[in-house]
């Protein structure tokens, strides 16, 4: 088996960068899952079917080509919230598992950004890190990202927004957003990116020595 880093946390707790530089260090391929949610989100948007609709949601689901992944229109903030409503469905999310865990199967290792990695997609990954930041600190961030994206967003509309979406991602029944057990707690409120980086780096390394690797 391939050495696997789960990375979990919620909206833009900094999880994406963090998964992003590990997988650069480790020369692993690298999957951002939220993605896949924010593509069915935006083909049912586009198709102007019910977000609410588990079946339709699950069709688009099932159909959903990756090339879909690349498309800008999944980073906007509408794509968020629609991706945070279609995860709710189980069966969106059962159609999304084989794809997750057979990207997780990559050898010599792979990494995974997500809600769920570390409780349901890959419960036996061995490094696992939960990546979260206080609601203001996310909501500031992220503000920024959009901002420089060129949405014309207030950051009180993201803070409703980001509180919204944390009451739904980790109250939903279909695997929420929950730190497992064994993954270690990472909070970026305080930390700059670089000093995030550096503390994410180090619980990757613990974990490849426990490992024996
Ligand atoms: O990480 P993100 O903001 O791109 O995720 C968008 C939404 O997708 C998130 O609010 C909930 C859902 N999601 C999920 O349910 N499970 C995942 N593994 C990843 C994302």
């Amino acid at each position: 088996m391939g050495f696997i880093i789960a990375v979990d946390g919620p909206a833009a707790s900094g999880k994406g960068t963090i998964a992003n530089v590990l997988a650069k260090d480790f020369g692993f391929p690298f999957l951002d899952t939220g993605l896949l949610y924010r593509a069915v989100g935006v083909r049912l948007l586009a198709d102007h079917q019910d977000l609410d609709d588990g079946a339709a949601a699950e069709a688009c689901a099932r159909g959903l080509e990756l090339s879909a992944l690349e498309r800008p229109e999944v980073r906007t903030r509408a794509a968020g919230e629609a991706a945070s409503r279609v995860a709710v469905h189980a069966g969106v999310r059962a159609a999304l598992l084989d794809l997750q865990k057979s990207f997780a199967a990559h050898e010599p290792g792979a990494v995974l950004d997500g809600r769920d990695i570390g409780t349901v997609i890959t419960p036996h990954a061995q490094a696992k890190l939960f990546v979260t930041a206080a609601p203001e600190v996310r909501a500031e961030r992220r503000w920024r990202q959009l901002n420089g994206q060129g949405e014309a967003v207030t950051y009180e509309e993201i803070l409703a927004d980001i509180r919204k979406r944390d009451e739904r991602d980790s109250g939903r029944h279909s695997a929420p957003l929950a730190k497992a057990e064994d993954a270690v707690l990472l909070d970026t409120s305080e930390k700059t990116i670089d000093a995030a980086i550096d503390a994410a780096r180090r619980i990757v390394e613990a974990a490849r020595a426990k490992a024996g690797i």
